[in-house]
């Protein structure tokens, strides 16, 4: 038991220690105490980077949703496993007990089978935030069959690229979705999807908002009267540890976005021990992610994660601004959140509109308040901090990957000292390491560099579908033996570590390295400011120089613009020096974004660069329309 709940700094630092030390004994220890296996492991690990081929736990044999539901069934039936918020405050929260969660999932998983549906077939959901999302994804998982979550906000041709990748026999869906006012039509996406996809044969549909849709003869088929005809029992498919799980697709900085392959034991593993730990959840807590399961945080931290440590996991089906902006804070008083964990760009969102939305509602329940998906700037992190955590919870600002399945450099709340914009220290069984340009590691503190791992954690990604060659250069041959992410960091005078964003972000200043996120966090700094993007544009003499684009905050009074260049330019000065200063500054109404809220660079990049007959696939960014406007302004 003792290495698994770590709880004061001493003891993160000695398992880190062992976890270092001796990674497969710490693992197995972990792996032995804390899981059901119908067959354990002939070894822990077996890897080599070159290749590249990891291998964890080989020889086992499992089933995930065994150890997810099955395993707590004997003392935690009628507990609340999923708690289902609907968009609409006045439609009743749905309370669904391990018990009801086990029969539910045995039902679909035999609906799945009547269906034609096997071990190591492809699945794709493509479903909004309604407690079939989990339901059908663990159904996968109960009888082997290897699920790829969809984002339902997706458009059908990003739907239809990623139906056809990885081959799926199955799409499960609904007629429908509530996102907030709105109501979205995504059974006419599916089938818009599927006039260019031939290997789909059955379509289940599940009903939301019951709005009268097509149903195509021979294909598509109600999910309800399937369900209520299914036995509630079903054998759970005997896995092997190194079996498919899942495939869950993410965007390349070119081409087509990689399925990233995730695997059963390990994967199971990592997630369980990083909830457990990186929360501190404890048996009566209520925790709840705000992210969709259509992307890696619901998949490890709504579903696997939560549901493998026996939690009661939230999911909400709706919007933060409906019916307006305090909506979160209106579920964590309603349902007693302990631990919340969400995005900065929905926290600087929130904070636009003042505190008075937060301020209504009881928020004492609160122990953890989480962050994922991009750096936090100092000022969302304050606001935080200040107005939701009341200075009392810490923040735990968790930085990882699709690629990582898992947190790996976050601080432990009440255990880690946490330090604004800092994701702080390496989670237990991480490796992290930092690299220059060169390919010398870079030792000791106070350095810069690209961030590798050295050694391999359960919850790697192990290939990407289709194709190795891609996963082998995109992140095994930057760096001779070493996984490299994509980000670049700092490690601080105590070995803190702080994402400075990806290195491809990363804009040389006459010879100077400056990262994207600290002078982006000075411009937020401003008061009259919302949110900012910083990109390089070729320069005569610096070689790049700086652009940036600026969101004011709605005031209701207009400011004189070039003023605001000349603040905004001193405080760069101020929090990093005159080389930060922006050559360009254009005032947007917005940025481009991507679904999960992250900042399209590479637009604003070929926008700064005059490259505008070449900005590639806009398509699936949130809100397209506003490319055009950044455009017509540009300066
Ligand atoms: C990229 C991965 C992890 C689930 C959501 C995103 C950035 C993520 C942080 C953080 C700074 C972060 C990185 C990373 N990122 N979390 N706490 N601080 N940057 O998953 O879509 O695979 O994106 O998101 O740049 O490489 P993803």
């Amino acid at each position: 038991m003792s290495n698994y709940h770590i709880k004061h700094l001493e003891e993160y630092y000695q398992v880190y220690r062992k976890s270092i030390r001796e990674p497969e004994n710490f693992w197995e220890e972990v792996a032995e105490e804390h899981f059901l296996w119908r067959k354990k492991w002939d070894t822990v690990l077996e890897w080599d980077f070159t290749k590249p081929e990891i291998k964890w736990f080989q020889g086992a044999q499992l089933n995930i949703t065994e150890n997810c539901i099955d395993r707590h069934l004997a003392t935690r039936a009628n507990k609340t496993a999923i708690l289902f918020e609907p968009n609409n405050p006045n439609e009743a929260a749905e309370h669904i007990t391990y018990q009801q969660l086990s029969e539910r999932v045995n039902q679909f998983a035999n609906v799945l089978k009547a269906n034609n549906v096997g071990k190591g077939d492809r699945v794709c959901i493509y479903v909004p935030m309604i407690p079939e999302l989990a339901i059908a994804t663990l159904a996968c998982a109960r009888i082997g069959a290897i699920h790829s979550v969809v984002f339902a906000g997706f458009s059908s041709t990003a739907l239809a690229t990623r139906i056809n990748d990885s081959d799926c026999k199955m799409v499960i869906t609904s007629d429908g979705s509530y996102r907030g006012a709105k109501t979205i039509d995504l059974k006419g996406i599916v089938d818009d999807a599927l006039e260019s996809c031939e290997c789909v044969e059955t379509v289940l549909v599940a009903k939301r908002i019951n709005s009268d849709i097509n149903m195509k003869e021979g294909r598509d088929k109600w999910l309800q009267p399937l369900l209520d005809k299914a036995s509630k029992v079903c054998e759970a498919e005997t896995m092997d540890a190194e079996d498919q799980l899942f495939i869950l697709y993410t965007s390349g900085s070119t081409g087509m976005p990689k399925g990233m392959v995730h695997t059963t034991a390990g994967y199971m593993v990592y997630t369980a021990y990083t909830f457990k730990n990186a929360f501190q959840y404890r048996e009566n807590d209520v925790y709840w992610c705000t992210a969709d399961i259509g992307w890696i945080t619901g998949h490890s931290y709504i579903v696997y994660g939560p549901l493998a440590n026996g939690a009661t996991t939230v999911m909400f089906e709706g919007v933060p601004s409906y019916p307006d902006f305090g909506r979160f804070w209106e579920i964590v008083e309603k349902h007693k959140i302990n631990q919340f964990y969400t995005a900065p760009t929905a926290i600087r969102a929130l904070a636009k509109h003042g505190t008075e939305l937060v301020d209504k509602y009881d928020l004492s329940s609160l122990k953890v308040l989480g962050s994922v998906g991009e750096p936090i700037n100092e000022e969302a992190w304050h606001w935080y901090n200040d107005n939701v955590g009341k200075k009392k919870s810490p923040i735990i600002d968790t930085w990882w990957q699709t690629e990582t399945g898992g947190m790996m450099i976050t601080p432990i709340p009440y255990v880690t000292p946490t330090k604004p914009t800092y994701a702080t220290l390496p989670f237990i069984g991480i490796q992290p390491c930092l690299m220059d340009e060169n390919g010398q590691e870079l030792k000791g503190n106070q350095v810069e560099g690209r961030l590798c791992v050295k050694y391999p954690w359960p919850s790697i990604a192990r290939t990407i579908w289709g194709n190795h060659q891609r996963y082998k250069e995109t992140y095994f041959s930057a760096f001779e033996n070493k996984y490299f992410t994509g980000d670049g960091a700092l490690r601080d005078e105590v070995g803190y570590y702080r994402i400075t964003g990806r290195v491809d972000d990363v804009i040389i200043v006459s010879g100077h390295n400056l990262g994207t996120a600290p002078i982006e966090d000075a411009i937020n700094e401003h008061p009259a400011v919302a949110e900012s993007a910083i990109v390089g544009f070729p320069h005569d003499i610096k070689g790049s120089a700086l652009y940036g684009y600026v969101i004011l905050k709605d005031t209701g009074e207009s400011r004189n613009h070039d003023n605001l260049r000349k603040e905004i330019n001193q405080i760069i000065t101020e929090h990093i020096g005159p080389i930060a200063k922006l050559d360009k500054i254009q005032f947007s109404e917005g940025l481009p974004k991507t679904r999960s809220g992250k900042i399209m660079r590479r637009i604003l990049r070929k926008i700064a660069s005059n490259e505008m007959d070449n900005l590639g696939d806009v398509s699936t960014l949130l809100n397209p329309e506003v490319v055009q406007s950044i455009i017509d302004n540009r300066l």
